[in-house]
């Protein structure tokens, strides 16, 4: 293929990109994202603090705008995502214990249903271990709810939307690290129980290096019975970017379960680390030669 979203699906995968919805008006924005990417992951539209600004009051209006651009264009949509400690609206952030539990499930319920048939995944819940080397859970508010907190809200999510895969999302995951075997036992033990759990997103925002049993672990994952999906790739710039780029690409589709990479937004001057300069495209919409390296692992 000649572009990003044709030569993944060739593959039988896709290739995606964080959007915001207000650049749905910048036409260079929109010319690349239509041209290349066949796949959307709302960068903070379907977030707690956007979604639910007050307890009840829903407001789906830029996750709207992104799912009609996505459907126009026959890209799919990533929904990202249901629960995370982060982003978290003020009336949210102030609740602990039952009332805490029963308004998360309520906004995992409301939300998954407002979006049911449009979502091909689902980060459910987002960055809930510990960074480190205890591979434990990350310390939250959800957390304090109780440890059944992340199965609760699969289940949550599979009653609301029975045909969006469910995924669990991290980062510093991306090779075999405390961290990563924590996020592991949790997958293997929700599969072993029945949770329903579909696929495990790993963000790769990822440095001047890349864990050498970074496939490895992906196929470690999919050999618990999900399929895995890099989710939100970014690369510092540096002398390395582009053969990183390919490698991380040649790893998804060495793993016959990786369905699918997306970056985390499409030019230097969307990503939301500020210099790095860590995406396919410059600032003036070009081609960079990390986008030529992607292209041709593919
Ligand atoms: C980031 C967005 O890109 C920023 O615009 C926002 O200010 C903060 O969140 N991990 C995630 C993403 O799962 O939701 C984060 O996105 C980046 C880190």
């Amino acid at each position: 293929g000649t572009t990003l979203g044709a030569s993944a699906a060739e593959k039988g995968r896709y290739f995606g990109a964080a959007v915001p919805a207000f650049k749905l008006s910048d036409s260079q924005f929109t010319g690349i994202l239509d041209r290349e990417f066949n796949a959307i992951t709302p960068e903070n539209e379907m977030k707690w603090d956007a979604t639910e600004p007050s307890q009840n009051q829903f407001n789906y209006n830029g996750g709207d705008q992104i799912v009609t651009h996505a459907q126009a264009h026959g890209m799919k949509v990533r929904g990202h995502t249901l629960l995370w400690h982060a982003q978290q609206p003020g009336w949210a952030q102030n609740l602990s214990g039952t009332a805490l539990r029963n308004a998360a499930m309520n906004h995992v319920t409301q939300v998954a249903t407002h979006y049911k048939g449009k979502i091909y995944a689902w980060d459910v819940v987002n960055e809930a271990f510990a960074d480190g080397t205890s591979g434990g859970r990350r310390d939250s508010n959800l957390q304090r709810t109780g440890n059944d907190w992340i199965e609760v809200a699969f289940r949550t999510a599979r009653t609301a939307d029975p045909g969006a895969k469910l995924c669990y999302n991290d980062y510093n995951t991306d090779g075999v690290n405390a961290k990563s075997t924590g996020v592991y036992n949790m997958v293997r033990d929700f599969k072993s129980r029945g949770v329903p759990i579909d696929c495990v997103g790993f963000q790769s925002h990822l440095g001047t290096s890349l864990p050498g049993d970074y496939q490895a672990n992906l196929q470690r994952f999919a050999d618990l019975g999900v399929d895995v999906q890099i989710t939100e790739l970014d690369i510092t710039q540096g002398t390395n970017q582009a053969n990183m780029y390919a490698a991380v690409t040649k790893a998804c589709l060495a793993v016959t379960r990786c369905t699918g990479i997306t970056t985390w937004g499409v030019r230097d001057s969307d990503s939301w680390r500020g210099s790095d300069n860590p995406l396919l495209f410059d600032a003036n919409g070009n081609k960079k030669a990390a986008y030529t390296s992607t292209l041709n692992a593919l």
